[in-house]
């Protein structure tokens, strides 16, 4: 049986959909420097090592995850009640928790494209329609044309602040904008990078209960392989929500390490300031120093138009460095990299520095 040709009658959004396959399927990517899924490229805390450590010689892994304390300590962190927060399995979980409350057969939701996949997958998925509004050339945010594809109400606006992978920020007097004239559409803003940039709307969820934003302990906190994301919104919403999550869906040992990190912030703020105040420039400047096309974007990552997109990243792949391709209509052509220590990025250079075919005439 092919998987084209399944007998049972599943539906049509689901047989439609693409599966996700990563990229370097198969690879043992531990072997590699790995700048291709804007992972951290430390690894986590002392603080939640010794945190999980004692979780497990104290109490193990045979009892249920009991969340206690969990969404108080990240409400604290987003400066709103802990009644303002579900914990998720990664925000991918959150995406889809909230893509498939609003969203039916139908259904539309705008959002501005091309947009980290997640959110178009899970909209596929529940059969929904994508009022997509292309970024404009340069990669800004097209503030005009959107808006004006809110003109006929949607039944969800999504906002990706700042999108994967064109790194592109959104004004947050804009967002503010859109939920406050649109106060009977949900607005979702997903801030996964919200720790590079420094910039959120979750406190206004205490006053607009049509906004949810969708965070992340993968990136900045270095806990991706744990799986643990969140959503602030109005507590009615999250009761909402949480009716459609399974009650055990994260776990005991991201939970212990997420609250470990709470308690020193500071050490999160360190990584992120290192991130992007010494390596995200010392990237900027050798791209702009060789005359390479590239967006700097707001978060920990770069995309880059080398001339030969393939070949360069070929050539990283054989020196041990791992880059993500983009496929996505307009930006075939580019790669993304993640910010690695300043040690890797070093390594990073010498290999481009040895390309002919790295620097490409024109953006
Ligand atoms: C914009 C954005 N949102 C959400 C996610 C999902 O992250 P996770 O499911 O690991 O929390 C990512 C991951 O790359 C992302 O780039």
């Amino acid at each position: 049986m092919t998987a084209a040709a399944a007998p049972l009658k599943i539906r049509s959004g689901v047989r439609e959909a693409a599966p996700y396959v990563p990229d370097w399927l198969g690879l043992d990517r531990h072997n590699y420097v790995r700048l291709d899924r804007n992972e951290a490229t430390r690894p986590l805390s002392p603080h939640a090592i010794e945190a999980v450590t004692n979780h497990l010689h104290d109490r193990g892994m045979h009892s249920y995850p009991d969340g206690e304390g969990l969404t108080d300590a990240i409400g604290q962190y987003c400066g709103v009640p802990g009644g303002h927060i579900l914990a998720t399995n990664g925000s991918d979980q959150a995406i889809d928790l909230c893509l498939r409350a609003f969203l039916g057969p139908g259904d539309t939701v705008v959002m501005a494209r091309p947009e980290f996949p997640v959110f178009g997958h899970v909209a596929a998925l529940a059969e929904a329609v994508v009022r997509g509004v292309p970024y404009n050339d340069d990669l800004t945010f097209p503030y005009e044309r959107f808006e004006r594809a809110l003109e006929r109400t949607p039944k969800l606006i999504v906002l990706i602040n700042p999108n994967n992978p064109t790194g592109t920020h959104i004004d947050l007097a804009f967002i503010e904008q859109v939920v406050r004239t649109h106060p009977d559409v949900p607005v979702i803003v997903d801030e996964a990078y919200f720790e590079f940039t420094g910039r959120t709307v979750a406190p206004l969820t205490a006053k607009y209960d049509n906004l949810l934003v969708i965070r992340t302990f993968s990136k900045a906190f270095a806990m991706a392989g744990m799986r643990l994301g969140y959503v602030v919104a109005h507590p009615g919403v999250i009761t909402q929500l949480a009716k459609m999550r399974n009650p055990f869906d994260v776990n005991s040992l991201a939970m212990v390490a997420a609250k470990a990190q709470l308690a020193h912030v500071d050490e999160i703020r360190a990584y992120v300031d290192e991130v992007m105040l010494a390596i995200k420039p010392s990237a900027v400047n050798f791209f702009s120093e060789r005359g390479v096309a590239f967006w700097p974007g707001a978060a920990n990552f770069v995309l880059v138009r080398p001339s030969n997109c393939q070949a360069v990243v070929v050539e990283l792949k054989a020196a041990g460095i791992l880059v993500r391709p983009i496929t996505a209509t307009p930006l075939a052509g580019t790669f993304r990299m993640s910010m690695g220590t300043q040690e890797e990025m070093t390594r990073v250079f010498d290999v481009l520095d040895g390309l002919s075919f790295l620097r490409k005439a024109e953006a």
